[in-house]
């Protein structure tokens, strides 16, 4: 049985999945991507997991607009522990997860941000790099804590920012190395690798 038993949540094309996904049918990764949860129906990311037959549905998170908290919270809870998984993967979930799925899957819940955290954190944050005339842009792998894009660090890779790039160019190569940045997270986890000592996340050799 692979070590890490994997429950995706995400709400849009799906890249970084795929990437997970890819990694896992190519042996490189010693995991399993057991659920995958959307909060916008017909999401790419539905299709992409159903294409792999991984077991994939909607989840209505309605009324809240930006956070996965009440009823939706619960099932979401529950889906993902009835499927198995140990490890909960955010990949492009436009929500603020709140503390009761935390608490479920402590020190468990990954996400990945399209900068260099602590800088721009929140939504766009690659054209929030552009207009502030950063040179470096990036993308950050984290654990999830009560904050937003605020919790332990685990890999950054980082990217120029050219002359003539505009967000949609920075955000592709920023994407590039997301799709490394995350298998390679999930990597260190699974191979037990990881240590947190506050903020500081250790990887041992
Ligand atoms: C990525 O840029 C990720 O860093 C951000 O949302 C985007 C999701 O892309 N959190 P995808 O759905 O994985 O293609």
């Amino acid at each position: 049985m692979a070590t890490l038993k994997l429950g995706v949540l995400g709400s849009g094309s799906g890249s970084n999945m795929q990437s997970i996904v890819d990694a896992v049918e190519e042996n490189a990764l010693d995991a399993e991507v057991r659920l995958v949860l959307s909060d916008v129906p017909n999401a790419k990311i539905l299709d992409r997991a159903e294409r792999h037959s991984i077991p994939n549905r909607y989840l209505d998170c309605a009324p809240w607009k930006t956070k996965l908290e009440g009823p939706a919270e619960d099932e979401c809870i529950r889906l993902l522990k009835e499927a198995g998984c140990d490890t909960v993967v955010l990949a492009g979930f436009m929500r603020i997860v709140k503390p009761k799925l935390l608490v479920a899957f402590p020190m468990r819940v990954l996400n990945i941000h399209p900068a260099l955290l602590p800088a721009f954190p929140g939504v766009h944050s690659w054209k929030q790099a552009l207009d502030y005339g950063c040179k470096v842009a990036g993308v950050t792998v984290h654990f999830v804590d009560a904050g937003t894009d605020s919790g332990p660090i685990i890999v950054q890779r980082s990217v120029p920012v050219l002359e003539d790039d505009t967000p949609e160019s920075l955000h592709a190569r920023i994407q590039v190395e997301e799709h490394i940045a995350y298998p390679e997270a999930l990597r260190l986890l699974a191979a037990g690798r990881i240590t947190v000592d506050g903020r500081r996340v250790r990887i041992s050799p």
